[in-house]
Order: structure tokens, then C-alpha cells, then sequence
């Protein structure tokens, strides 16, 4: 595995490597890779010739209370799991290297982030955007591996593929489960052990939450019966449920005439915020 610092060396190794034919896939982070990370990585080494991976903490994504310098930081790990998941090039650029003094030039985005947590963290996705736009035209991929965990997230790339005409595929990796259906996260370990033990009840809410849609229960009352079902397992603060069309996250009118549906839940335990969600056909039925 070859680290790379610079911008000039990545965009030299891209050319090279698109140049011998060579597919790149590529998996953005913010470092501190945990297994979420790991099925992106594999997912990206079944797909393409060349793996891509970038750590960087972006600054530009971070509200002014939110706290960027206490971010969990660990190149030496990150390093060390990279290489064992066999990726070809990490890019480990600095700020200074990413951002130069006097910026021109940012991306505003201007639908699909006035709800779910786009809601409570304004310009966050200007932030993601920006630095997703400038790694596309640094590391140059055919293929960008996004976890669904953060379906927003997608939802506003997607759109910043499609507004700008980008030759990036950006592919969709189904959110990675515990055995008892908790979606994987770095901040599992914040709940306590009776928390742990409740926690799955938010997939099983969206789950059955998904099946009252499909069998034509109208939404207002599913949204407050997910929310009650919540409250009585978990004794968690539900933070929002929402259902809205995906990826546009617009209200619903008619459930036929759209690509697809989330339900998306964000609550609150003591120590950790979890959010979870599904993404599905109605017609089909399916994530
Ligand atoms: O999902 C993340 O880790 C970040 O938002 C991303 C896509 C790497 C951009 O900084």
C-alpha cells in the first residue's frame, strides 16, 4: 500500500493507473475506520482493479459547536487496517494541502438537506459536497462507495453527480447489521448495557413501520405509532421519525409516482445518538 500526501502525486498515480485501463474505486473517510468502513473497502477491492482510500478530516463540515479538534484521530491504526483490507493507495492529505488560503469557490446545496439531520446541522452538507467534489477530482474514481447508514448523505452526493455531470457511479452499500439487527456504529459502545439490549427495537420499529406502508396505513399514523413503540421499548428521545421520498427527501403526495421511500429515525440514549434507516420500493417492497 503506497500513502500519499500530496494532490499532484494523487492526480499523477490516477492518471497513470486510468491510463493502463486500470478501474479505481474509492472510498472516502474521515479516518478511524471501523467495520462499516471494512465492507465499503471490500466492496470497492470486488469491483475495480485499484483501491482508493482517503482519511480527512474536513473542517468545512463541522458547525462552529461542533467539534472538529476532538474528531478521533489514528493514522498508525488506520494504516495498519488499509493494509490488511489489501487497499493500493491511501491519500492522507493535510488541510493546508486541501484547502488553500483564499478559496474562491463553494458548493451550496440547496434541496434535500432541510430535513432529518441536515435540519439541526446547517452548511453541513456545503461542507461534505465541497470536499466530496474536490476528492472526485483528485483521486479520479470510476466507482465511489457510500454507506446507506448515512442515506442523506448519498441522496445529496447523488445529486451533486447528476447538477454537475460527474463520471463517478456512486454505488450504494446496504447498512451493516448486528446479529440482532442494531445498525453498526462507532457509537454503540456510548450505551450501556440495558441501552444495548433495547437499541434493536429501532430497526424493528422502522421494519414494522415499512410493512404498515406497504399494507396502506396512512403515514401520519404510522409515524405515531413508530414513535410510541419507541418510547415504550427503549425509553429513548426520539429526535425525529420521518417518511419521505428517497433520494429527493420531499413529503410524500402519491407513494406510486416515486423512486423510493425512507423511514429514518434518529434517537437519543444517554451517551449516544443513533440513527438508523430503510430505503425501499413500494412497488417493490424492497431495500
Ligand atoms: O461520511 C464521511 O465520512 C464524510 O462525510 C466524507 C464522505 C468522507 C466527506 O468528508
Amino acid at each position: 500500500m503506497k500513502i500519499i500526501n500530496t494532490i499532484e502525486e494523487m492526480q499523477q498515480v490516477s492518471q497513470n493507473e486510468r491510463y493502463v485501463q486500470k478501474s479505481i474505486g474509492f472510498v472516502p473517510t474521515m479516518g478511524f475506520l471501523h467495520e462499516g468502513h471494512g465492507t465499503l473497502i471490500r466492496e470497492a477491492k470486488k469491483q475495480n482493479e485499484i483501491v482508493v482510500v482517503s482519511i480527512f478530516v474536513n473542517p468545512l463540515q463541522f458547525g462552529p459547536n461542533e467539534d472538529f479538534d476532538a474528531y478521533p484521530r489514528d493514522i498508525a491504526r488506520d494504516e495498519a487496517i488499509a493494509k490488511e483490507l489489501g487497499v493500493d493507495y491511501l491519500f492522507y492529505p493535510t488541510t493546508e494541502e486541501m484547502y488553500k488560503k483564499n478559496r474562491t469557490t463553494l458548493i451550496t446545496v440547496e434541496r434535500r438537506v432541510d430535513v432529518l439531520c441536515g435540519k439541526s446541522r446547517p452548511g453541513h452538507f456545503d461542507g461534505v459536497a465541497t470536499v466530496v467534489m474536490k476528492l472526485f477530482h483528485i483521486v479520479m474514481p470510476h466507482n465511489a462507495y457510500f454507506g446507506m447508514k448515512d442515506a442523506q448523505q448519498v441522496a445529496v452526493l447523488e445529486g451533486l453527480i447528476a447538477d454537475y455531470h460527474l463520471l463517478v457511479n456512486l454505488v450504494r452499500v446496504n447498512t451493516v447489521r448486528e446479529e440482532d439487527g442494531l445498525a453498526k456504529s462507532s457509537r454503540n459502545v456510548y450505551l450501556s448495557d440495558q441501552e444495548r439490549a433495547v437499541a434493536p427495537f429501532l430497526f424493528q420499529a422502522l421494519q414494522k413501520g415499512k410493512n404498515k406502508m406497504l399494507q396502506g396505513e396512512a403515514i401520519p399514523v404510522i409515524k405515531e405509532w413508530i414513535a410510541e413503540f419507541v418510547e415504550e421499548n427503549t425509553k429513548a428521545e426520539l429526535d425525529y421519525i420521518e417518511i419521505l421520498s428517497y433520494p429527493n427527501l420531499e413529503k410524500l403526495d402519491s407513494l406510486e409516482e416515486v423512486d423510493g421511500i425512507i423511514i429514518a429515525i434518529a434517537a437519543k440514549f444517554s451517551k449516544a445518538r443513533l440513527i438508523d434507516n430503510l430505503v425501499f420500493s413500494y412497488q417493490k417492497g424492497e431495500q
